[in-house]
């Protein structure tokens, strides 16, 4: 890791919302000091209250925290209504398609479409506060405007990537019980057209009884499958609809959202988040990390299909005002210069990534971004996963010449929003280093018992005190909710939210992300955990065994490694592998197929049967064994697989 220290460049940080460490101290004591009145504060100055709350925190049912109880809002009108005297002709989402069509979507229009399709919503499929919406979506606007349009109405949606599989989405469907399903015909990728209908025709066949009705946007008008009765038409209902739309007045604590993400066991869990809490803090985080200002052009690469784009190209954007970049195609395509160009295009000032997509423009056009006018970028961010040094300097120096900030952002679908991150204005960076918490959060690394981990040593990356964005359940599982992110460690004697990451703390404080202490791995930034691909694995009958590890990938951060024990050693081959993708792909979609598969006679166990991962991990990385083997019921295997994976 460099020494190299990079200070915030002084033209910009004048004026930043938060210019100095002493400014960020300044705040991190009166959190402090007065964590309840901290948090008053921002929620007095930033919601747009129907009614008071009457209580800033809620702690009698930890770790069922509960925030700005009795409160009354709606976030569409934080993201829309609020705006419309000011701001009704700002750009609110600019959009650009795969094949470079632009639309400027102002406020205004934002608040009529919205509001017309919460009216078609309501009236026509009678969606009510609480239902369950899934929305199964590309990256077009009509995406956002379903977010918005549930969050109007107090539906609840749990939207699911579009890269999923027919499978993936039915389990999601199920189990949230989802009443409708919103959908498009499919989308353009890289210059093609692509389906996305077939999909949701596919899982929704059999085994699913609550979804009552199919809405369709048409993107492309390509032919496809119309189910009479359960089918509809959004581009020829939506012009019958009322552009007026009341807001539902909904309760701080009701559900926004659900998103599925991956643990350590095969079921994904559905990640439930509240109304106020949410809202503020993807605001504040908006304006504190990406130093918002009037005028900004605000980017960020991600998928409405990941946290990142719910909090970041969506509702923390336009609950901050600014003008939100939303993207249908790939930054590397038609070539290297497709994002550089956009970001001159539209002059845009805050350009927010993952370190795989870092690293793959790097590779595919080391000068490329000179080409281009980018000097109005002044802060660039990175998440998802570790940013490695050789990626940070070209983003710092290539792509932001030398002069923008960085934020390496560390968070995760449980946090709602940003947790520990430079602020652009205030933190001198070391590179690869998620650096401080930002104001209001506890984050601590810690021992299982609270003691703080002496510096330079691994430990528990926690939040210790609840905080407004967090996870309020997982959907239906409270159980697993406390199991598995308030029962691994305690601060005097209280049980913490830790965040299944190792992390560092330097002699300064800076904190670096050591990685998952699970087996979750995360490819491109994307979490997918091993049990989840080995459950699938497992529907192939000739396999009697399998082992999942994640091994270093240039481009994609991890990749996956599957250790294969076979029925019969004779199905090993080519075709056993193009058979474990393709079930991978069907029952999880294409983000899980296995870089590489070795075959095996066995996998290392322990005489109670557990299977050693850590020396798989090992093996797949080619790192000596340094774990001591002696217990392993076979303690030959390790050479064995050592000499299978050497080849
Ligand atoms: O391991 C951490 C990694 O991504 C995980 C969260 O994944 P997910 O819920 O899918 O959300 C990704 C987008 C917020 C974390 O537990 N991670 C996230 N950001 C960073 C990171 N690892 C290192 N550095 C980061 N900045």
């Amino acid at each position: 890791m460099s020494e190299k220290i990079y200070y915030p460049n002084p033209d910009f940080a004048k004026d930043a919302r938060i210019n100095s460490m002493d400014q960020y101290h300044a705040l991190m004591e009166e959190a402090k000091s007065d964590y309840e009145g901290f948090w008053k504060r921002y929620a007095d100055e930033k919601i747009n209250w129907y009614a008071p709350y009457s209580k800033v925190l809620d702690e009698s049912d930890a770790p069922f925290y509960k925030w700005f109880t009795e409160g009354k809002l709606n976030v569409s009108n934080q993201c829309i209504d609020r705006h419309l005297k000011t701001r009704g002709d700002q750009t609110a989402i600019l959009f650009e398609g795969d094949r470079g069509d632009v639309e400027h979507i102002t406020y205004n229009n934002l608040s009529q479409r919205v509001n017309r399709l919460a009216n078609l919503l309501k009236e026509k499929f009678g969606i009510k506060k609480g239902d369950r919406v899934v929305l199964y979506m590309p990256m077009i606007p009509e995406a956002a405007y379903a977010m918005l349009a549930c969050a109007r109405i107090g539906a609840i949606h749990s939207i699911v990537f579009g890269g999923f599989s027919a499978e993936a989405l039915k389990d999601r469907i199920v189990d949230a019980e989802a009443k409708l399903v919103i959908t498009a015909d499919g989308a353009y990728r890289k210059g093609k057209p692509y389906l996305l209908k077939p999909v949701v025709d596919e899982a929704l066949k059999e085994g699913v009884e609550s979804v009552e009705a199919v809405l369709v946007v048409q993107r492309n008008q390509e032919e496809i499958h119309w189910e009479a009765g359960r089918d509809h038409n959004y581009n020829e209902l939506i012009g019958n609809y009322s552009d007026e739309c009341e807001a539902e007045m909904m309760d701080s604590e009701d559900p926004l959202f659900l998103l599925y993400t991956s643990g350590s066991t095969g079921k994904p869990k559905g990640v439930q988040h509240s109304t106020a809490g949410y809202i503020l803090w993807a605001q504040m985080t908006m304006e504190w990390v990406f130093d918002l200002r009037e005028g900004d052009v605000y980017w960020c690469t991600a998928d409405i299909g990941w946290i990142t784009g719910h909090t970041y190209i969506v509702y923390g954007p336009l609950a901050a005002g600014t003008t939100t970049v939303m993207f249908e195609g790939v930054v590397t395509y038609p070539d290297a210069g497709r994002a550089w160009q956009m970001v001159q295009d539209h002059k845009i000032t805050q350009f927010y990534t993952a370190p795989t997509a870092i690293r793959l423009l790097h590779k595919m056009g080391e000068d490329e971004p000179k080409k281009y006018d980018l000097s109005r970028i002044r802060v660039l961010g990175t998440v998802g996963e570790p940013i490695d040094p050789p990626a940070w300097k070209w983003y710092y120096e290539v792509v932001g010449n030398g002069k923008a900030s960085i934020v390496d952002t560390w968070w995760q679908t449980e946090t709602g929003g940003h947790m520990i991150s430079p602020l652009p204005g205030a933190t001198p960076i070391k590179p690869g280093c998620a650096t401080f918490p930002l104001p209001g959060i506890m984050a601590e690394v810690i021992e299982q018992d609270g003691t703080p981990t002496p510096v330079g040593e691994k430990g528990f990356l926690c939040i210790t005190k609840p905080w407004p964005s967090m996870i309020r359940t997982i959907w239906g599982d409270p159980e697993r909710f406390k199991k598995s992110y308030f029962g691994d460690c305690k601060k005097e004697g209280k049980p913490v939210y830790f965040s299944g990451d190792g992390a560092m703390i330097d002699e300064d404080g800076y904190i670096t992300i050591t990685g998952r202490t699970d087996d979750v791995i995360n490819v491109s930034g994307h979490r997918i955990g091993t049990a989840e691909i080995e459950s699938a694995i497992k529907k192939i009958d000739k396999i009697a065994v399998s082992a999942v590890v994640g091994k270093p990938h240039d481009i994609k951060g991890e990749g996956i490694f599957a250790y294969i024990v076979l029925k019969d050693p004779d199905h090993a081959g080519e075709e056993m592998i193009a058979e474990i993708n393709s079930v991978l792909k069907k029952e999880i979609g294409a983000i899980a197929l296995c870089d590489e598969v070795v075959f095996v006679p066995d996998v290392p166990k322990t005489r109670s049967g557990k299977i050693m991962r850590r020396i798989l991990r090992s093996i797949a990385k080619g790192e000596a064994i340094t774990q001591d083997t002696s217990t392993l019921e076979d303690p030959t295997i390790v050479p064995t697989i050592e000499g299978i994976v050497k080849g």
